[in-house]
């Protein structure tokens, strides 16, 4: 008798220790009406608990598979997600989540403790039309899948650079991709969006129907609806040349003058993309990463491009490929990073004046994480990845019916900075995340001299971009039509279902 009471109290013990709170009553009884409309479909600690605990951990942000939702549903369809939402408006109470790939790292977005958690995993995959070439494709899952069930017929679209990333968080904070310089930004090829709105209804939205709103969807986030069905232009892909090289810090002059090379002629050669990473590892010590692309199986032996791999490396993998095979390759090494991360941004111009800025940019950033980046500490990271986002990608952008970031043909060349944070334990987290808006604040402070020093406009249009944010980050608040579109949010969502209840960057 003793014994049983006092496993009883251990076990009390112990779940007061690992969840500190509890679902309110109004949660529970939504989470039991959702299970009850769509049976089999809902997965709670209690029951299915096996699949809820797998759930839970589809989470690129180690710091996330600790959260636990008062029950994640499974969604098999547009009229399933319909169902919920019409039953969560019941429930006003009841705060939710959209979850898809699960790769936005932010605390807050994909994940809630105590909610409802809508995770796509059950709507997933893509399919060709011959017909119209346009792709079909569905929110959950990761681009492997996606670029790897379109592939065969020969059109692939935009989409995420890394093969593990998730399609539908991507396609709605607007997405970067490798063929971003030839068409556009990976959202501005979206024509149609299968939503499931504030009010439950099921709309097709496009730009016949809803212009405003399928402009505001290309980088607004969750803020419009639950999306289920993307309908997407295609690109023609055969054979393409890339891979992944890495470089020690002696090579830092070459590469950064590489860069900077590259960046002043982006646009001569839209086949070719990269992403340039520099790593700052324990003690300050670094490497630079450069993921490489080029649409073609041969690439070009002169130009700014081929100066890349003119550079000694420790090692250069680059190779002629399938597409599919080159995204798998670039992500499978980072799969199981199992510690917790950050992201944080900057658009930074391209100063031609100032061949000297990512370098000036890097050591900043070393300085600052140093004192963290301790033996003590010898598997956390930080990097600053630098991102081209040349005018050209806002000329493709306009002619494809614009954004919400409003990217135009008129745009200056400019760079995306993903500041990124990797570190293990939740008590250095806050000094973490300080880490990177130390650097974003200082940015902040001497992009405007560099400008004035330039003789370059120091008003500069330099949005943000949401997929590399931080969820502290003014986001929509930097996009120039923030209060028209803000506007539109509040029309379609009065009640505020997605602004106030859901997670993600809001308006
Ligand atoms: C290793 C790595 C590599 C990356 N590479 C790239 C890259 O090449 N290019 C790039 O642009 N970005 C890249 N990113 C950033 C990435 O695009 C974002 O993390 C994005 O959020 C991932 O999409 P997801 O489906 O996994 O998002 P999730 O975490 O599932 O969701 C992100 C946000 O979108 C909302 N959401 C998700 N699905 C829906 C839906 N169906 N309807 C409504 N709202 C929804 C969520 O609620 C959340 O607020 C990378 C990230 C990582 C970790
Ligand atoms: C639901 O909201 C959408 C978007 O505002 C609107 O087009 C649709 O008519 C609404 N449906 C109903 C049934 O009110």
């Amino acid at each position: 008798m003793a014994r049983i009471l006092s496993c009883t109290l251990a076990a009390f013990l112990l779940g007061v220790q690992l969840s500190t709170s509890a679902p309110t009553q109004e949660t529970t009884q939504a989470c039991t009406a959702i299970a009850n409309a769509l049976p089999g479909k809902v997965l709670t600690p209690g029951l299915l608990a096996q699949e809820y605990a797998y759930e839970t951990q589809q989470y690129w942000n180690n710091a996330l598979r600790t959260i636990h939702p008062a029950c994640i549903v499974q969604p098999e369809s547009a009229q399933d997600v319909s169902a919920v939402v019409k039953l969560l408006i019941k429930y006003p109470g009841v705060q939710f989540a959209t979850r898809s790939g699960g790769h936005d790292p932010n605390v807050g977005h994909s994940t809630v403790e105590d909610g409802v958690v809508i995770a796509m995993t059950n709507l997933a995959g893509a399919i060709f039309d011959p017909a119209t070439n346009l792709a079909y494709v569905k929110p959950g899952g990761e681009w492997n899948t996606a670029i790897g069930e379109l592939e065969p017929s020969g059109h692939v679209i935009a989409g995420g650079r890394l093969g593990i990333v998730g399609v539908g968080g991507l396609l709605l904070q607007l997405g970067i991709s490798f063929l971003s310089t030839q068409e556009g930004m990976a959202a501005d090829n979206i024509i149609g969006w299968e939503t499931v709105m504030a009010n439950g209804s099921i709309v097709n939205v496009d730009a016949a129907t809803h212009p405003d709103l399928a402009q505001a969807m290309r980088g607004s986030g969750s803020q419009f609806g639950i999306v289920t069905q993307y309908t997407v232009k295609t690109h023609p892909i055969g054979q393409v040349w890339g891979g992944l090289c890495l470089f020690d810090n002696s090579q830092s002059d070459k590469l950064y003058a590489a860069l900077h090379n590259f960046m002043a002629s982006g646009e001569q050669d839209p086949k070719a993309a990269i992403i340039f990473t520099d790593l700052i590892l324990t003690a300050g010590l670094g490497t630079k990463l450069l993921f490489s692309f080029y649409d073609g199986p041969t690439p070009p032996t002169t130009g700014p491009f081929a100066d890349f791999f003119k550079i000694p490396a420790i090692e250069c993998l680059p190779r002629t490929q399938k597409y599919s095979e080159l995204l798998f390759a670039n992500g499978e090494f980072i799969r199981q990073t199992l510690s917790r991360s950050s992201f944080r941004t900057y658009t930074i111009p391209y100063i031609p004046t100032r061949p000297q800025m990512y370098a000036e940019i890097r050591n900043k950033f070393a300085k600052i994480v140093l004192p963290f980046l301790t033996p003590l500490r010898p598997t956390s990271e930080f990097s600053v990845d630098f991102q081209p986002l040349p005018s050209l990608i806002g000329a493709i952008s306009e002619s494809k019916g614009g954004n919400a970031l409003g990217l135009t043909a008129s745009d200056p060349d400019r760079l995306i900075l993903e500041i990124q944070g990797i570190w293990q334990l939740p008590e250095d987290d806050a000094v973490a995340y300080d880490l990177s808006k130390q650097l974003t604040d200082w940015l902040d402070t001497v992009v405007p001299t560099w400008l004035d020093e330039a003789g370059m406009d120091r008003n500069m249009y330099l949005p943000l971009f949401m997929n590399d944010a931080a969820g502290d980050q003014p986001v929509t608040q930097s996009y120039k039509d923030y209060a028209k579109f803000k506007a539109l949010q509040r029309q379609v969502d009065p009640e505020g279902l997605f602004s106030t209840r859901a997670g993600g960057f809001k308006y």
